[in-house]
């Protein structure tokens, strides 16, 4: 397989697939895995042995999504992805999930026409993604340098996950769209409840974003109820706060079943100029 919009990590220049490895011109080469994914992340480019999430807190999210909690917000994504889906001159259109974990959101945005990708720098999350869902090209990069040429993507899409906007802009196509998840006012209030004597809300100030222009801007707000303790610990393990939490509050919330909190997602789309 060649895949065609990888980008060298070291030198910038193409990156051709070979049977097991991926090859620029100067020589620079990158193994596939058998699971199917490229590690593009050279070890002077990571600031510990394995960075990112780590495996537990990638298979809690995997648990967790799985159940269907997040459907809501994906659904959503995904329509406001179709409405706005330019094709290029190849009638098809190129899109990346930037820090898309174990690619619960990568793989519902594949469709016949569209090329997915997924990066993110946990090689667990990546070697997940890769081995459930085919259809999709991941790589174990850092969205501070993305193995992508300019002007390659027509859609990203940031889930819970840095955005760089530097390199988010030199890959994005002119007239092409950054959506941006982050968390809303609400967003897990009783959970936060149970960790903190003093929950505060989220903040939703607009973020930093300086040379892409807002286009839209929406809520996504409903109760989940989670339907056992351990629903709940595996949503935990997902938030900052989860270091936070004491075993004794583990303790008590592992034993409660339809525990219900407040899903509450700030939706942004911003576009690069045309
Ligand atoms: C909160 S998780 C969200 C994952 C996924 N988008 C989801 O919502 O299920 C944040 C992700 O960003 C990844 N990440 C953090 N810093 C990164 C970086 N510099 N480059 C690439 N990925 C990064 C983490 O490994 C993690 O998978
Ligand atoms: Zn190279």
């Amino acid at each position: 397989m060649t895949a065609l919009h990888y980008t060298c990590p070291l030198c910038n220049l193409p990156l051709v697939g070979q049977e097991k490895l991926y090859r620029c011109e100067n020589n620079h080469s990158f193994d596939r895995a058998k699971e199917n994914y490229l590690n593009l992340l050279p070890v002077q480019f990571k600031h510990s042995k394995n960075p990112g999430d780590n495996k537990a807190m990638v298979n809690a999210r995997r648990a967790f999504l799985e159940q269907g909690y997040y459907q809501p917000l994906v659904d959503k994504l995904v329509v406001l992805y179709h409405e706005r889906t330019v094709l290029n001159a190849s009638n098809t259109s190129v899109i990346l999930d930037a820090g898309c974990g174990e690619g619960f959101y990568t793989h519902q945005h594949k469709s016949d026409v569209n090329t997915v990708y997924g990066v993110d720098i946990a090689k667990e999350a990546i070697k997940k993604a890769a081995k459930k869902y085919q259809q999709c090209h991941f790589s174990v990069a850092t969205l501070s340098k993305l193995p992508f040429a300019e002007q390659q993507f027509s859609w990203i899409v940031s889930v819970y996950a840095p955005i760089l906007e530097q390199e988010f802009t030199r890959v994005l196509s002119a007239g092409g769209y950054l959506l941006t998840v982050t968390p809303a006012k609400q967003h897990l209030m009783e959970l936060k409840q149970y960790i903190y004597d003093d929950a505060q809300e989220h903040d939703e100030e607009k973020l930093p974003i300086e040379h892409l222009t807002l286009v839209h801007q929406e809520n996504i707000s409903y109760q989940m109820v989670l339907k056992t303790g351990q629903d709940t610990l595996n949503l935990l393990a997902m938030t900052p706060f989860a270091f936070k939490a004491s075993n004794e509050v583990i303790e008590k919330l592992k034993l409660i079943n339809n525990f219900t909190c407040q899903a509450d997602f700030l939706i942004r789309i911003y576009q690069k100029e045309q």
